[in-house]
Parts: C-alpha cells; sequence; structure tokens
C-alpha cells in the first residue's frame, strides 16, 4: 500500500459531465459561483414551530436562494431527530427553491456516520472503531452501503463520512469515530466504506448511493494534548507515510469530497495550508473532488488560531490555500465579503471557478440536475428485517473478548448473575455520539424498543435468572462525566445470591469538544465499585463499554472475564447476550493499543529505541513498553494454531512481490473466525525503524479441525518508508515477517529510492 504506482488522474473525467459544467459555470454570476462554494446550516432556513418542530419558512428560502444562490445546505435541528418522512418534508421544498432561484440543485449534507445518524427510525451501525475491530472489510462496505440507502430514502445524497483520522491518542474524544490507530486498516476500511457509499463508478453515483466526504483531512487524530481541536506536531515522515495513507487510498478509489481538518499541524491551520489541501491533494493527485471546511473553520482562522487578523482576511487566507466550500455555517456575509476580495484582486477568478465547478461536478457526478430528489416510497428497504439482522451481526463480529480465565464465559445456562454498573441500561452507551443527535443524548427514548444489555441479558438469560442492582449511573443532565453512586452495600448483598456479576462500565456518549477528559483513568467511582464488587469474592465479568480506552489496570486482575464491546450501536445489548450465552463466538481483535499506563501512551509501531530494555554490557535505559492489550489481541471459544509460515522470494528488490502463505487450524471444538494479521519489522533503516507494522489481513472461517492457507500478496514497495528527506526509500537489509506467533526472514538485495515525493 506505502508506494503503489498511482494512475492519474485519480478519477478520470467524464468528458459528459466536464462539458456540462463548463456550460452551466459559463452562464453564471460572480455571485451564484460563490453561492456554489457556501454551506449553511439547516436552521438559517426557517423556525421552530409547534411542538418544538422545525418548519421552512418561504420568505427564508428566498433570501438565502434568491439573494445568497447557496448552494449547500447541512445538518439537523440540535433538540430532536428527524425521521425519513419528515426529511422527504424538508428537502423537497430546499431544492424547489433552489431550482426555482438558481436553477442549480442544493446538495444537502448528512453526519450518517455510523447508519442513519440523523434519521429517526433507520438503521444505526456500530461506531467505526467497531467495525475496524472485526477486520473484516466487507462487513464495512455493506454497513455503508446500507447507510447510503436509507440517507437517499431521506432525500440526502452526500454524508460526512467516513471518519480517516488515525487514533494516535487516546485520550482525543474523537477516538472511537475512526478505524483504529493503524494506517493500514484506516485505509482498507476507506476503501471498502467508499465502496459501499457511493458505488463503484465516481462519475455515477445511482441513486441508491450517496457522496462521501472524507474527513477530516488529516491529522486530527494525534492532538498532543489529547484534547479536540488542539494542535497536532507531527514528523513529515509520518505525515506522509502514515497520516496522508487512508486519504490516498480512499481518493485512488474515488471518493468524491474531502472535510478538513479543523486543527493544526505543526503549526499551521490543515485550512491555511496550501501545501496539504492543494499541492498533496489537487496538483499531486489531479484530484477534481470537492475540499469543504469544518464547522466555521474559516472563521476559526482569526477566532481561535489567530493566523488571520479578521474574517475577510481569513476568507483570502483558507480559499487561496484550497477550499472550495466554507461550513460557514451561520452567517451570509461570507457570500459578500468573499465578493468583495474577488473585486479587489485578494482572491483570482480562476480559483473562484475552480471550486465552483468542483461543486457542479459533484452535484452531476450524483445525478442531481436530473434527479434533485430521492423518495421514502422507493425505498422499501429502509429498516427492513434485513437491515437490522445486518447491524445485529455487525455487532456481534466487533466485541473483543480481552480476558477469559477458566472459562468462565460462555455463561452456563442456569447461571445466576447480578447484573451493574452505568452501561448496563443506557442505549446512550451503546450507541455514543451521532446517533440521532450530535451528542446522542436523548439514545435511551428514540432507541427504547431496542435491547440495553440488561433487557437483552434478561431475555436471554431469564428473569429469574437475572438480577439488576444499580451502583454508579450517569446522571443525564450536564456533563458525560457526571455520575451518580448509590450505596454499594445492595449490590454487595445481591452478590451473595448470584454466581456471576457482570460490571458494565465505561463511557456516557458524547461528542467532540464536550467530551474532552482531563484524566484517562475509567471513572474512580467505576473502579471503587468494581473493587467492592470483587471483595464478594464472586466471580466478575466486566463488560467495557466506551469510545475510547480508558485505563483500568487496577481492577483488570479483579475479573476473570473482560469483553471490550466499544460503540457497538442498537444491537449491541443483544449481540453481547448472545456472545456472552456461546450462540455466537467472538472474532474481534482490537485496532488499537489498550494502555496501561498513563504516562506511558504508545501505538504498536512504536520506533524500536522505545523498548530497549536490558542489553548486555551496556546501560541499561530501562524503556519498555507497558500496555494492557496489544493491538492486533482478541480472544475467542475456540483456538487456533498458526503452521507452515513461508514466503516465495528470501531476497527481493523493489518492484517484486511477495507472496506469503500460512495455515490456519482450528484447534478447538466450536466454528470460529479468526483474523490473521501479516506483520513487517526493518532491522536497520536510515531514521529509527517502527517496531512493527501490519502489512496485510484477513479473517476466515474455520470449522473445529478445519485449516486453511491464506495467501497474501504484499508489494515489496509497500515495506518500503518515508525517509527524512521526504522520499519514499526501501532499503538494502534485513526483514523479518511475521504472522500470529512465527516468522520469517527476508532480505531486501538494493537501496531503492522513488524520485516522485509525493505520493
Ligand atoms: C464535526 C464534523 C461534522 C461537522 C458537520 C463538525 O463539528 O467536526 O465531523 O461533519 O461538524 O456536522
Amino acid at each position: 500500500m506505502a508506494y503503489t504506482p498511482i494512475t492519474l488522474p485519480v478519477i478520470p473525467a467524464d468528458p459528459e459531465i466536464e462539458k456540462k459544467v463548463s456550460e452551466t459555470l459559463s452562464r453564471m454570476t460572480l455571485e451564484e459561483k460563490i453561492g456554489q462554494m457556501t454551506q449553511l446550516q439547516l436552521d438559517l432556513l426557517g423556525e421552530v414551530g409547534p411542538g418544538g418542530r422545525f418548519r421552512i419558512v418561504p420568505a427564508k428560502l428566498d433570501t438565502i436562494f434568491g439573494i445568497y444562490k447557496v448552494g449547500s445546505i447541512l445538518n439537523a435541528p440540535y433538540s430532536y431527530c428527524l425521521d425519513a418522512k419528515a426529511w422527504n418534508e424538508i428537502i423537497p421544498q430546499i431544492q424547489e427553491a433552489s431550482m426555482k432561484h438558481i436553477g442549480i440543485p442544493c446538495i444537502y449534507g448528512l453526519d450518517q456516520n455510523h447508519g442513519t445518524t440523523y434519521t429517526n427510525g433507520g438503521i444505526l451501525f456500530p461506531q467505526n472503531l467497531n467495525v475496524a475491530a472485526s477486520f473484516d472489510t466487507e462487513l464495512c462496505r455493506k454497513a455503508a452501503e446500507i447507510t447510503a440507502y436509507e440517507t437517499r430514502a431521506s432525500d440526502c445524497p452526500w454524508t460526512f463520512s467516513p471518519t480517516l483520522d488515525l487514533d494516535r491518542n487516546p485520550a482525543w474524544p474523537r477516538f472511537w469515530e475512526n478505524y483504529g490507530e493503524d494506517p493500514l486498516v484506516n485505509a482498507l476500511m476507506g476503501v471498502a466504506a467508499v465502496k459501499g457509499f457511493q458505488g463503484d463508478d465516481p462519475n455515477h453515483v445511482d441513486r441508491n448511493h450517496i457522496a462521501v466526504s472524507l474527513k477530516h483531512f488529516m491529522g486530527y487524530g494525534a492532538p498532543l494534548s489529547g484534547k479536540d481541536r488542539t494542535p497536532a506536531y507531527i514528523s513529515p515522515s509520518d505525515l506522509r507515510e502514515k497520516h496522508f495513507a487512508p486519504y490516498l487510498e480512499a481518493i485512488k478509489y474515488g471518493a468524491l469530497s474531502v472535510m478538513v481538518n479543523s486543527s493544526s499541524i505543526n503549526g499551521t491551520p490543515v485550512h491555511a495550508d496550501p501545501i496539504l489541501l492543494t499541492k498533496w491533494l489537487k496538483e499531486d493527485l489531479q484530484w477534481d473532488g470537492l475540499i469543504v471546511t469544518d464547522w466555521a473553520d474559516i472563521n476559526n482562522l482569526y477566532i481561535r488560531e489567530k493566523v488571520a487578523k479578521d474574517k475577510k482576511d481569513a476568507i483570502r487566507i483558507a480559499i487561496n490555500a484550497g477550499i472550495d466550500m466554507a461550513m460557514e455555517p451561520y452567517k451570509t456575509d461570507y457570500c459578500e465579503i468573499l465578493k468583495e476580495l474577488v473585486d479587489e484582486g485578494g482572491i483570482p477568478m480562476s480559483r473562484i471557478d475552480d471550486a465552483a465547478a468542483r461543486a457542479l461536478r459533484l452535484k452531476y457526478r450524483l445525478g442531481l440536475f436530473e434527479h434533485p430528489n430521492t423518495l421514502l416510497k422507493d425505498y422499501p428497504e429502509f429498516a427492513s428485517e434485513k437491515h437490522r439482522k445486518a447491524a445485529l451481526d455487525a455487532a456481534a463480529e466487533t466485541m473483543v473478548l480481552l480476558k477469559n480465565d477458566d472459562n468462565i464465559l460462555p455463561l452456563r445456562r442456569g447461571t445466576k448473575l447480578l447484573v451493574t454498573g452505568p452501561t448496563a441500561c443506557s442505549m446512550r452507551s451503546l450507541n455514543g455520539g451521532w446517533s440521532y443527535t450530535w451528542q446522542g443524548h436523548l439514545s435511551d427514548s428514540y432507541a427504547k424498543d431496542y435491547n440495553t444489555i440488561l433487557e437483552a441479558l434478561t431475555n436471554t438469560f431469564g428473569a429469574d435468572m437475572v438480577k439488576y442492582v444499580p451502583t454508579v449511573s450517569f446522571n443525564q443532565e450536564g456533563s458525560f462525566q457526571d455520575e451518580t453512586v448509590a450505596d454499594f452495600a445492595e449490590a454487595v448483598k445481591a452478590a451473595a445470591e448470584a454466581d456471576v456479576i457482570v460490571a458494565c462500565i465505561g463511557e456516557n456518549s458524547y461528542c467532540e469538544t464536550p467530551g474532552n477528559i482531563s484524566d484517562l483513568y475509567l471513572s474512580a467511582n467505576q473502579r471503587d465499585m468494581v473493587k467492592r464488587l470483587a471483595a464478594t469474592g464472586k466471580p466478575i465479568v466486566l463488560v467495557i463499554n466506551e469510545g475510547r480506552p480508558r485505563i483500568l489496570a487496577d481492577i483488570e486482575p479483579l475479573a476473570k472475564g473482560i469483553v471490550d464491546i466499544i460503540i457497538p450501536g442498537n444491537f449491541g445489548g443483544d449481540a453481547l447476550a448472545l456472545l456472552l450465552a456461546g450462540q455466537k463466538n467472538f472474532s474481534a481483535k482490537l485496532p488499537f493499543t489498550y494502555p496501561r499506563e498513563i504516562n506511558s501512551l504508545v501505538t504498536y509501531d512504536y520506533k524500536v529505541s522505545e523498548e530497549v530494555g536490558k542489553m548486555e554490557g551496556v546501560y541499561d535505559y530501562d524503556a519498555r513498553v507497558n500496555v494492557q492489550w496489544p493491538f492486533g489481541y482478541g480472544k475467542s471459544y475456540t483456538t487456533f494454531a498458526y503452521s507452515n509460515l513461508s514466503v516465495d522470494k528470501k531476497e527481493f528488490g523493489p518492484s517484486d512481490m511477495l507472496t506469503v502463505s500460512v495455515d490456519i487450524t482450528n484447534t478447538g471444538s466450536i466454528d470460529g473466525k479468526e483474523a490473521v494479521l501479516l506483520f513487517s519489522s526493518d532491522h536497520v533503516a536510515s531514521i529509527v525503524p517502527d517496531n512493527k507494522r501490519l502489512r496485510a489481513f484477513s479473517k476466515l472461517a474455520l470449522m473445529p479441525g478445519e485449516t486453511r492457507a491464506v495467501k497474501f500478496h504484499v508489494p515489496a514497495s509497500d515495506l518500503a518508508f518515508v525517509n527524512a528527506a521526504g522520499h519514499w526509500t526501501l532499503e538494502e537489509g534485513d526483514f523479518t515477517l511475521s504472522v500470529g506467533n512465527l516468522s520469517v526472514p527476508v532480505r531486501c538485495t538494493t537501496t531503492y529510492t522513488w524520485d516522485r515525493p509525493n505520493i
């Protein structure tokens, strides 16, 4: 993946579409072109009507489309969630006004981030971090395909998804929105999501598919402070080699738009960076897609980042850096100021033409000129049984079994359970943010027909076998971190009657900045609760329901079984019950490193010098990596043995293909699925080598006793890295390839540096 030759342009232009784009553009006034570069928030088109419901105000439509010629609208009301029928009433009015006043369809955009976030009644899948834990790209494609279908049923053709930021800081409140810490997992899941959302032809996205907006380009997941929208400091090599990789692969697959990282990298806000926006994306890849800002981020160039002196300066910097559309989102003065800037020569007309053409091209590619609307009645599979089943199966594939001492799991029929903890009865925790509302704070009412963990366990094990006693609970008002603590005495008493304690711990829902934390440890209340229950001597199964790995080193030894369900969506309770009852088997693995020590937050591809330890005859550096669970860790109810690892070439050059094969056997007594991960390690390199890097993965199902061979084809160029001069290079020397507990040595015979530095 690191260096596959690229055919340029990445999305081949369709001559017919290009002709229409130029003809339309040639008829447009400057004001109309600026309108295409503007995206406003739905609120500006209406008012809150009876029952607190949003309704369109026709005079507002006339202003926004008649005067400002605005090209795009986004978002949903904050305080409640519209259903597909309501979207089918709102968006057609918007389209009608847009066609009447401008003759160009409006493009509506929604964050349908793990299923239909903003369409009540649609299907919510597990969050992306779960999807990554499945190590199954087909699961990812399918979830995106269903989401696209249900989003079209809501009359919306564009989503601000998938999110491909590398999770490099576990405190970051957006950790769960991405596919984990690794570039390859994010890249392959990103490609699968693009396939699912857009289909296979980016020039002709049909009416069952929608356009993606990859976000948040790029480096957003590495804030030094761990707080949202704070600066990242990323080496040029890492930026090119790791953070860019998922965007590059998804764009090569035809991603039609990109949203920009709200923050800064090495001091430059990405919204103001012509190198990343214009050079890397538009010039080097000859990519003709659309770049949209994140929420109010042009304004943030002067309000927060202080690289512009006022709004006008900020608009000039951002548009000249390569921004095509401003998610303004509240004010129309952006349109007026942008016009002034063009009239005064601060922004060249060629930039405006390019940006407006990109917006028009996206609309033509989506077929919006021919069919501005798609209606619910044409989508009979909306929220169908088939879609529900896909979400349930997905949830079960994404829960990670981390500990199973003495085979405490699966729980045998007739086991008396004490269920407790703040996530036991919470649809908010199961769904996380981007669920019905931005913060996911209303999930307990919108998702009341789905089962919480407690309800699902009760259904599966029987009401007489399951007792619930509250201990720690989340407060539903105030910060997501607020908890109420009951006297633990009642739970301790109930434990005496139980065979096993199922302690459901983790986090309440949150999203973005409101999810900032200043302590990565799981809350003290919850850890105390586990300690008190452990003192009863009854075995504990911990169910971790959280969006980022909260440190629990002090309570981990107290549990016999541990399952990390991450944020599995509406079917999470049911999926967990099936797994705990042994009606399904675990098959997920951690797509991130679970930390153990607060001051040793590393990713699995840490530099080799992080882990020196004791060396014979040498000063003991005592550098060590001590994590709770490593990247790729996850157990099953069955066991797998790896054998016969081989590689077809012991020595290779830069243009060779390495074929690695390994046999996997299900050595247990039940069906199981195994995610097989191939890593490489470079022994010596001109910059300190990474400990190891994931190069390929594949998931396979095996019956008891069955053996299957897995073959990976890895281009030798994938073992290249970006050197100190910013060039992709493959250096002569020794490497180790490893799968499971097996490894083979291989050797690169020549050093080769590619002369295209950028891609
Ligand atoms: C988030 C984006 C989102 C946008 C529109 C921003 O606050 O950072 O991820 O797409 O809002 O809702």
